[in-house]
């Protein structure tokens, strides 16, 4: 599909917002970023200049986020937790002190969906339409241009046009909803992979103390049932015990935060999602908060 250059603001350069920004200017946009870190950005442009990917226009950088999302037609946010999404939109120099009415404010960061209702409820009161759009697969996805992409929107035109430019780094993007329904999509992933992870962890150590090759263990029973995205790209690592790279788990405890709220709110339960945050708040207590999600195996390996 020929997709029509548009000027996007980008506000977020941190593991996944600087691949994905790198994927719009690449695909023709004309891109204005904004990073509260300036060093990134400016990293970030000198890279975009080094390219060997033709750009139609240069991309340039913004003092605030206000200033970034002036003329643009959407505006994409990749920040960390729902404050920092507040922080960005909110004041006189976030995003929707500019931005123009009939635009659209994308948001890939992963937040409750309370927080995307209250955006899209923000954005409408001054004419700007509102996708939550968070993501799956990780930064290797987003440098590969290859994640999943839940989308929340009021508007089944806001989405479509969203959806237009952030094909540049989905292989699959899709409506699940009314805003805030992309965040409570990317809950159902969260727990998801919570049970398989530990579950991994528990299989990885197993296999460790009965002498057994991980290696051979892993490719054999992952062409089974046993086969999960976890297996094929972490056992190895899990194994070797290298947890410094990925999903950090400070971000997996936020996400895991929003599910369980929302599972109460529902009047669900998460038994096991709930165990899993538990783990997850001792990998934290052993300095792990920035290692991969994947360091649950760490616990059973040294108790
Ligand atoms: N990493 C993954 O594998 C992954 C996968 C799926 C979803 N996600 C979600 O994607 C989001 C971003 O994750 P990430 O891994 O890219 O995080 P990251 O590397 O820590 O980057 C966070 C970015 O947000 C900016 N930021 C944070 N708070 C801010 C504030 N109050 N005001 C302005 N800017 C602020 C940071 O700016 P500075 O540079 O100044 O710190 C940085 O650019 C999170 O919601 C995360 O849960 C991550």
């Amino acid at each position: 599909m020929l997709v029509p250059m548009a000027r996007i603001a980008f506000v977020g350069l941190g593991a996944m917002g600087a691949p994905m920004a790198s994927h719009l200017a690449a695909a023709g946009h004309q891109l204005t970023v904004y990073n509260r870190t300036r060093a990134k950005a400016d990293i970030w442009l000198r890279q975009q200049e080094a390219s060997t990917v033709r750009q139609h226009e240069a991309s340039a950088s913004a003092a605030t986020p206000a200033d970034a999302a002036a003329g643009a037609e959407l505006v994409m946010l990749c920040v960390g937790n729902d404050d920092d999404v507040r922080a960005v939109v909110h004041g006189d120099d976030g995003v929707l002190a500019t931005m123009a009415v009939g635009s659209i404010l994308v948001d890939h960061t992963t937040t409750s969906a309370g927080l995307a209702r209250e955006v899209a409820t923000a954005g409408g009161e001054r004419g700007v339409g509102f996708v939550d759009a968070p993501v799956s697969g990780g930064q290797a996805g987003a440098e590969a241009g290859r994640l999943t992409v839940m989308c929340g929107a009021d508007s089944q035109a806001d989405f479509e046009r969203a959806h237009a430019v952030i094909d540049a780094y989905a292989v699959k993007c899709e409506r699940m909803g009314p805003a805030g329904a992309g965040q409570l999509t990317k809950m159902v992933n969260q727990i998801c992979i919570a049970g398989v992870v530990q579950g991994l962890a528990e299989a990885v150590d197993f296999t460790l103390r009965a002498g057994l090759d991980p290696a051979q263990v892993f490719d054999v029973i992952g062409k089974g049932a046993a086969q999960s995205w976890q297996m094929d790209n972490r056992a190895a690592t899990m194994a070797a015990g290298e947890f410094d790279f990925g999903f950090a788990v400070q971000w997996m405890r936020k996400d895991l935060g929003f599910c369980l709220a929302e599972a109460h709110r529902l009047g669900g339960r998460l038994p096991l999602t709930a165990l899993v945050d538990q783990l997850y708040a001792q990998v934290e207590q052993r300095g792990g908060k920035r290692w991969d999600t994947s360091s649950l195996v760490q616990l059973l390996r040294e108790p």
